[in-house]
């Protein structure tokens, strides 16, 4: 098919097909879907995607008056904030206390600058992160029966429940429907797949760390 022919969604998903392998191959992910990993690793996890998603989605609301396929997309029901606080104060963790690693770091800044110079581009981190409840679902009914849960602590990883399946499936439209310019297009893709590595890493650097 050639690259006319397809939708942004199916290029986000083919291109970043091999990107998405190699983030659920890392060790603190594998130890996730074992239910093998040790809390304050995945607390770790949690606090540094606050801080990723803090400054994804201060710029997505920031940028949501110029570009209309932001407005559509970045609604408060996707936004993550808020579960990453309930999850992290379950943990007892505060998360204005939250120093960034070095994988973060490098990610916020990136952030920074493509929310200055091409914010649409931040829809690419926003696809890979939403995306991630597909699998997230799974994942949190692991560390629920792992850890005897009462569902808290897994809001981030699981945030619509039985909902997941069709907000997935508003967001690939969405996407679809949005009127992207070429260039446009790239700069998202482009932007997924610094997302992957930058999640990849900081997983890395989660289960290290401690
Ligand atoms: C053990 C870890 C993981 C497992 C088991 C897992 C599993 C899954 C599954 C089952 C799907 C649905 C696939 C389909 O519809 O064909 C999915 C989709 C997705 N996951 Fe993961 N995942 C994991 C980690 C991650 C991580 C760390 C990220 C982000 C950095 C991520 C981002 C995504 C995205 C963006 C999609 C949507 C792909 C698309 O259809 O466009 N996943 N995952």
């Amino acid at each position: 098919m050639t690259e006319a022919h397809r939708t942004i969604m199916e290029r986000l998903r083919e291109e970043t097909s091999g990107h998405h392998k190699d983030a659920e191959s890392r060790t603190l992910q594998r130890q996730i879907a074992k239910g093998t990993v040790e809390r304050g690793a995945f607390v770790r996890y949690l606090g540094q995607l606050y801080l990723v998603h803090r400054t994804l989605e201060d710029g997505l609301r920031e940028a949501r008056v110029k570009h209309p396929a932001i407005a559509v997309l970045a609604t408060s029901e996707r936004m993550r904030v808020p579960d990453l606080v309930y999850d992290l104060e379950f943990f007892e963790v505060a998360p204005e206390s939250l120093l960034p690693g070095r994988a973060t770091r490098r990610f916020v800044s990136l952030m920074e600058k493509v929310r200055a110079s091409d914010p649409v581009a931040l829809l690419g981190a926003f696809y890979v992160v939403e995306g991630s409840t597909n699998g997230g679902r799974f994942l949190a009914q692991v560390l629920h029966r792992a850890w005897n849960l009462d569902g808290d602590g897994l809001a981030s990883l699981d945030p619509y429940g039985d909902r997941q399946p069709l907000l997935w499936g508003a967001f690939k439209r969405e996407m679809n429907a949005a009127a992207f310019e070429p260039g446009q297009v790239e700069a998202i893709v482009g932007m997924a797949k610094r997302t992957f590595e930058a999640i990849a890493e900081i997983s890395d650097e989660a289960a290290s760390a401690g």
